[in-house]
């Protein structure tokens, strides 16, 4: 190994550890041991994935008049899934370890190996496998590839049979446009127009990997954007403009996302233009976030499957048509790992060295903690906590009081989770001058505020 590849991997550990360790993020079901493609937030992840999300809902969908918010249903009649292509084409390619039978992603195996698998149908795998000679991890012979469909199937109701199946939606992308009419005959909306969803997906990868970046539930927040036929390429530059500001929004380093277009042949059933966000993970560059320009294809696949009329009518023009679809669609959970990674760092702060994440105010899911500089002193707790229940009704976001250890070790937790700024109230605050010390995170620095100015002081900074 490589002392860089080395060095990437100790990040993702500490970063698992860190997560695990402050009560971001928790293998899922871990007393029993653990269930593969799972993890759970905890209090920190949660109000890191809180932050993140309403980020989201701001820019795309509060700060636009042509928006419309949804929350659609998780499990749809089937039909939903057989008309977009998903009970016919949503699969993995795979291979078999014919003696443990364990299946494997064929292209993880082949990109391991040095091919680039761009392009490549299932026969063109095997070929391909069998050339390089490639064997399962445990070195046995490897099956031909196999299509292996995502979908975790489950049954509605009293009846396991045939027409109670239901899938665990994949997307979210699905519950809007089949309420595509819905949105079209409450508000009347004129295209240009888009549908807003977050929400869970399900998908049963066959091989889960890298923390949370590949899961087996995660959370999408996608946009279904509606357009004229001849005017979908400039919503489609308008939203890789959207997309990049996003990342900024929440902190994610620039320098480390990176455009990818989709080449023809590795374009999805729906989709005739497709961009892969990628970011440079601990464990190298991997897609972030899509933008897809679906055409007309899911709105003409449920008018033909469902025989609803989903058409627009072009008042002015007198025409009426089906409108083509541009789709943005981030992962919530890739975005918290791609603000963790962001955020990381690790320096020497009065000759120790200390590990802080460096989260943009915005996404912190502490912004503020308040400590008396002595826990044993009635005075100072008071004063302390005074100050807290102020800050905690003035600042938006949570602020946290802390009088456990000593000053530094409480800089050093809050360093830890990444709050931007520490509050201590000490003597001189009650004695003197009615000042508090408020320090800085990245900087470590300090300076006395007055407890007058403190709430625009810290309001000034968090935004
Ligand atoms: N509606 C389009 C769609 O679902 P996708 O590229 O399959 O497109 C969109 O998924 C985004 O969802 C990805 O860019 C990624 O951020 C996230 N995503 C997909 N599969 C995931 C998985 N197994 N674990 C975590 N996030 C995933």
């Amino acid at each position: 190994m490589e002392k860089s590849d080395a060095k990437k991997e100790s990040i993702m550990e500490k970063l698992i550890s860190l997560a695990k360790r402050r009560g971001f993020i928790y293998q899922g079901s871990e007393v029993y041991g653990g269930l593969a493609g799972t993890w759970d937030y905890g209090p920190l992840g949660v109000a890191l994935k809180n932050n993140i999300k309403g980020l989201w809902w701001k820019r795309f969908v509060l700060d636009r008049e042509d928006m419309y918010g949804m929350d659609a249903a998780l499990l749809m009649n089937q039909n939903v899934w057989k008309a977009s292509g998903h009970v016919a084409g949503f699969a993995d390619p795979l291979v078999e370890d014919k003696k443990t039978k364990k299946r494997y992603r064929a292209d993880h195996l082949l990109e391991e190996a040095g091919v680039d698998v761009k392009g490549m149908n299932l026969e063109a795998m095997s070929k391909a496998l069998k050339e390089k000679g490639i064997k399962s991890p445990e070195g046995n012979e490897l099956s031909d590839v196999r299509q292996f469909n995502m979908m975790f199937k489950t049954n509605v109701g009293a009846m396991e049979d045939e027409s109670s199946i239901s899938y665990l939606r994949p997307e979210t992308a699905q519950g809007m446009f089949v309420n595509f009419k819905n949105v079209l005959d409450s508000f009347h909306p004129k295209l240009p127009f888009g549908m807003a969803q977050i929400g869970k997906a399900f998908r049963n990868e066959i091989a889960p990997r890298d923390f949370i970046f590949r899961t087996r539930e995660f959370e999408q927040m996608e946009i279904e954007y509606f357009v004229k036929p001849t005017e979908w390429e400039p919503v489609f530059e308008s939203f890789v403009k959207e997309v990049w500001a996003f990342t900024k929004d929440v902190g994610i380093a620039q320098e480390k996302v990176s455009e990818l277009p989709i080449a023809p042949a590795d374009l999805a059933h729906y989709s005739k233009r497709t961009t892969d966000f990628e970011f440079e993970f601990p464990f190298g560059k991997k897609e972030l976030y899509g933008l897809a320009y679906r055409t007309d294809f899911d709105l003409k696949a449920h008018s033909d499957a469902s025989g609803a009329d989903l058409s627009y009518f072009d008042e002015e023009a007198k025409v009426r048509f089906i409108p083509h679809c541009i789709e943005p669609s981030f992962g919530v959970d890739r975005t918290v790992l791609a603000v963790l990674s962001s955020a990381y760092r690790e320096d020497e702060l009065g000759g120790e060295v200390r590990t802080y994440l460096a989260f943009t105010p915005a996404v912190a899911p502490v912004k503020v903690a308040v400590f008396p500089l002595l826990k044993n002193k009635p005075e100072l707790v008071t004063k302390a906590r005074e100050v807290y229940s102020t800050l905690r009704k003035e600042i938006s976001g949570q602020v946290l009081f802390d009088d456990n250890g000593n000053i530094g070790k409480r800089y050093r937790r809050q360093d830890e989770i990444g709050t931007p700024f520490c509050v201590t109230v000490d003597f001189e605050t009650i004695e003197k001058d009615n000042c508090v010390t408020v320090r800085n995170r990245d900087t470590g620095t300090q300076e006395r505020i007055s407890l007058d100015t403190l709430i625009a002081y810290l309001k000034g900074k968090l935004v």
